[in-house]
């Protein structure tokens, strides 16, 4: 099942415009990150305590992006993790290389909820806000999938 891909509708130079004038010049050597984001999901969690978030970040303009941090109001906590030699661990920052995507897949880069709020079920929409350190704060509808749900990679 193909899931639309959600547009971004960040302000990508608005909230450092006053504070970094030169920053965001539109001639600089290449073209601002486009960021949008598709395939966000959370498989339904066994417990109220934790749960995991996956999704795609693609960037179609010239100069890369980096995911900073992530926030959402259904829990205290989210963080980013990577997986190395199968043992995970809390990164400061992921980057979204320019022209390319950064995924984050079951058993590889994940966004962590800790101190949910309540226990997400599957059916509901977890709100959750992705901090760039260019193209600012883009807000993603990460739908709740079955705890067994693995998403159609196929294009
Ligand atoms: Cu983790």
């Amino acid at each position: 099942m193909k899931r639309p891909a959600v547009r971004v509708a960040a302000l990508p130079c608005a909230l450092t415009a006053a504070l970094v004038l030169a920053g965001c010049g539109s001639d600089s050597a290449g073209s601002a990150a486009e960021l949008s984001v598709s395939a966000a999901y959370m498989p339904q969690p066994v417990s109220a305590s934790m749960a995991a978030g996956f999704l795609t970040i693609t960037n179609e303009g010239g100069t890369k992006d980096e995911l900073t941090s992530v926030t959402s109001d259904a829990a205290g906590s989210v963080t980013v993790h990577e997986t190395v030699g199968g043992a995970m661990r809390e990164v400061d920052s992921l980057e979204v290389p320019a022209g390319g995507r950064l995924r984050l897949a079951s058993g590889g880069n994940h966004l962590m909820f800790e101190k949910l709020k309540r226990k997400p079920l599957q059916g509901e929409k977890v709100t959750v806000e992705l901090h760039f350190a260019d193209s600012g704060t883009v807000e993603v509808e990460m739908p709740v999938e079955a705890a067994t749900y693995t998403p159609d990679t196929g294009s």
